[in-house]
């Protein structure tokens, strides 16, 4: 059985989407099956980090219940599973959300990870992603506002009892009007997993439609990136493996189809 990680921030804006696909592609490059699910629901837009406009299955047609007309759930080059949420206002009504629970246990059947990319604020789009997984990542920036925002969703967190993996802190300058890791972790009061520097390869990726991981990978947001995800998957942070490193060198991402049956899915 796979694990659903949740990806949520109380302020809109911190990285999630960007945490997410960098994270997901990173965990595909260790050798893990991962899927991405966007269940930002009303401001969907994870597909066009990837630079996916068609795609076989949104989260929306999951949501209300319907299968895919082609039955088939995207693959991204990397091979990573994307299943993004619809670009319609439309769409956005009609969605079921408390059919998240069951639809992402289903998914995690299939893959090691499903990576869940939230709504920002503390509503029912978000807290049904808290209550749908199986633990957390709380993506914050290094200011005032974002961290107290991002309080108030661990506090809710806390409140379901859900398990919390750590706060990500996205476009860190390192600058001394910033909070520093200590003064967020102690107002947090849980650790943090990953600092990710602000890096204009971000940008260029995201014009790019190629994660940072992919397109840029010595770039300091894509190391942190992928410290972050060889944590999450349990192994030595790339560089210390150099097994993985010839394989790399020498096969690169392994191609996959890009599409894939969605069978058992959405039973
Ligand atoms: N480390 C970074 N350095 C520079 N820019 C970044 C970084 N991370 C994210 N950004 C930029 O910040 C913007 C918001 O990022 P992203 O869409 O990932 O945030 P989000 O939390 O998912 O937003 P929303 O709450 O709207 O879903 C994007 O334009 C992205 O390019
Ligand atoms: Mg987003």
């Amino acid at each position: 059985m796979g694990k659903i990680i949740g990806i949520v921030s109380g302020k809109g804006g911190v990285g999630k989407t960007t945490t997410t696909v960098n994270i997901g592609v990173a965990l595909q490059k260790l050798g893990k099956k991962a899927c991405v699910f966007d269940a930002n629901i009303t401001t969907s837009n994870l597909g066009l980090h990837l630079g996916i406009t068609d795609y076989p299955v949104t989260s929306h047609e999951l949501l209300k219940g319907r299968r895919a007309p082609s039955d088939s759930v995207f693959v991204h080059h990397s091979g990573m599973r994307v299943i993004p949420g619809s670009l319609s206002l439309e769409n956005a009504k009609a969605v079921n959300i408390m059919n998240l629970k069951q639809l992402l246990g289903a998914l995690a059947k299939k893959y090691d990870f499903v990576l869940v990319d939230g709504a920002p604020g503390i509503d029912r789009e978000t807290l049904s992603v808290v209550e749908a997984s199986d633990e957390i990542i709380v993506v914050t920036n290094p200011d005032m506002p974002a961290v107290t925002d991002a309080i108030k969703i661990i506090e809710v967190a806390k409140n379901n009892k859900a398990k919390i993996r750590g706060v990500v802190v996205n476009k860190r300058r390192n600058r001394d009007y910033e909070l520093s890791a200590q003064e967020i972790e102690t107002a947090a009061g849980v650790p943090i997993i990953g600092a990710v520097p602000e890096d204009e390869n971000i940008l260029r990726a995201i014009s790019e439609k190629s994660p940072v991981v992919i397109s840029r990978e010595r770039a300091p947001s894509a190391r942190a990136f992928k410290r972050i995800a060889a944590d999450i998957a349990g192994v030595p942070t790339e560089g210390a493996d150099i097994i993985s490193m010839l394989k790399r060198m020498f096969f690169g991402i392994p191609q996959k189809p890009d599409i894939e049956k969605l069978t058992d899915i959405t039973d």
